[in-house]
């Protein structure tokens, strides 16, 4: 089995090779003058994983290529991100189902999927082979076990992501709550605690995506109105739009973590045990 990888995936792709004993074939991405990608793989034997997050279109043309390129052997493939995802739905009569057909155009020639907390779980089926979900609950756990802090709470931003938070905290022994979420415009958020005393209480905010950051700030800024001794935020994928870092931390957010599936500066904890144990499956 080798593992190969698009060029914003290969840090992940290395540890779950590691996780699984596999070896790492080489993929050399390069474009051609009028600016299309191309690439060269190197030697496969058998089965491949190939792993790739779909971050944006460059991601996602390298990704279309390289399961193309890999087309002679039994291909695992793995999406730590899936991008688009969240337009699971025509939410307006015209517009599309982007998540169905960026998963339809992914799935078709590989054996099986993997992807890490995608979005919503409804949205496999469109990849139309046998696709599974991973979560990451225990590493975050950890993560925010090493923060050493003293009873936090753990925050859903909004009722839907709940189940995560409180999933989150059960392997910490942490209360879980959830704050009201209104999303005013694409980019506007107004947030409302009903059920929690932050005064005085270290609060971790969990979230699938952390993308233009408005959800966790303005989550983090009512926190701190409402006496919160530390806000921190930690997401499974960090996208970071613009200089969302940015705003996240004048947002007087303290520690900012993300896994590997998106890789950046503020990657803390990987995915690739998780992937490599859905893999061996
Ligand atoms: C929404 O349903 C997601 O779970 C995230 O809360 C959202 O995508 C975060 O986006 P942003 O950082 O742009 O507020």
């Amino acid at each position: 089995m080798k593992v190969v990888a698009t060029e914003r995936s290969q840090l992940l792709a290395a540890r779950i090779a590691g996780a699984l004993g596999a070896g790492v074939a080489e993929a050399r991405f390069s474009r051609f003058p009028d600016g299309e990608h191309a690439l060269q793989r190197g030697a496969l034997d058998g089965e491949t994983v190939v792993v790739g997050s779909v971050v944006d279109a460059d991601s996602l043309v390298q990704l279309l290529l390289l399961i193309d390129a890999c087309r002679d052997s039994e291909i695992r493939l793995v999406v730590p991100y899936l991008g688009y995802a969240r337009q699971d739905r025509a939410f307006r009569e015209g517009e599309p189902v982007s998540a169905r057909a960026i998963a339809g155009a992914l799935g078709r020639g590989v054996f099986r999927v993997v992807t890490v907390h995608v979005h919503k779980e409804t949205v496999l089926p469109h990849f139309g082979a046998p696709a599974r979900n991973v979560t990451l609950e225990a590493a975050i756990a950890e993560y925010i076990a090493g923060l050493g802090l003293t009873e936090p709470a753990i925050l859903a931003p909004d009722h839907g992501a709940l189940s995560f938070a409180r999933a989150v905290a059960s392997r910490g022994g942490w209360e879980a709550e959830y704050l009201e979420k209104t999303r005013i415009s694409g980019t506007e958020v107004r947030m409302e605690a009903k059920n929690l005393d932050a005064r005085g209480r270290d609060m971790v905010m969990v979230d699938d995506i952390i993308s233009t950051g408005n959800t966790l700030i303005a989550a983090a800024k009512m926190l701190r109105a409402a006496g919160a001794k530390g806000v921190h935020a930690v997401g499974v994928h960090g996208v970071f739009v613009g200089g969302a870092l940015d705003l996240l931390r004048n947002a007087g957010i303290r520690e900012i973590a993300c896994s590997d599936t998106i890789e950046s500066g503020s990657s803390r904890f990987s995915a690739a045990t998780a992937v490599a144990s859905a893999l061996s499956r």
